[in-house]
């Protein structure tokens, strides 16, 4: 049937809503998702301001710089381009549970002793990225960080990054497999542990500085 070029043209179909998860398991622990949120949501607005996870970073917002990586069921994700309605009940994996102050991460042992980072904001992605690698790879050759490293850093840093894997790895191989602190944080197999309450309407306490922990800073 021909179209009248004078009839007022058809309303827009409003897309899909994006399914909303009821919760997200980050680091093994089970946060319950407030209902009103938008299923197309990035990832990272989710743990930032959500969950007030503020390890991972904003850099660009257009999957370029590698600043907001995180791990979904142990791989690299760039999650300021992933909506939240695309993880699904994929485990994620971020900074936060890479380590901690008292016992810090094979990795974030070798950011300290090689003074890895400077400014410190693209470095929770980096760290992320390169503990996939080596939960896939434990001892990279330096074509495989390069090929594994993409996050981008404007201090010059990832000369040391390729210095401090391959000394975390080392490290790593030689612990003994029960000391290995945080080292299965990239494994997917990790199950979900105790849910945690519903997240605080205020932000929490001004985090440490980058230099004390590498890559938890606000
Ligand atoms: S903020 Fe996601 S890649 Fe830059
Ligand atoms: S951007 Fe400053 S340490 Fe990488």
């Amino acid at each position: 049937m021909p179209t009248d070029p004078a009839a007022p043209p058809e309303p827009a179909t409003s897309p899909m809503p994006l399914a909303l998860p009821a919760s997200l398991t980050v680091n093994g622990r089970l946060h319950p998702l407030p209902g009103d949120l938008d299923g197309a949501m990035p990832l990272l607005w989710v743990l930032r301001d959500v969950l007030h996870l503020t390890g991972t970073k904003y850099g660009c917002g257009v999957a370029a710089c590698g600043a907001c990586t995180v791990l979904l069921d142990g791989q690299p994700v760039r999650s300021c381009v992933l909506s939240l309605s695309a993880v699904g009940r994929r485990a994620v994996a971020t900074i936060e549970g890479l380590g901690e102050a008292q016992a810090p991460h094979a990795l974030q042992q070798a950011w300290i002793e090689h003074q890895v980072p400077q400014c410190g904001y693209c470095q929770s992605g980096l760290l992320m990225a390169a503990s996939a690698l080596l939960a896939r790879k434990p001892r990279p050759s330096d074509a495989d960080i390069e090929a594994a490293i993409t996050g981008l850093c404007r201090c010059g840093s990832l000369a040391r990054v390729k210095v401090a894997i391959h000394r975390a790895a080392v490290r790593l191989q030689a612990a003994p497999a029960s000391s290995r602190v945080g080292q299965d944080v990239a494994s997917p197999s990790t199950p979900p542990l105790a849910p945690v309450s519903a997240p605080p309407s205020a932000p929490p306490a001004a985090p440490a500085s980058p230099r004390g922990q590498p890559g938890t800073s606000g």
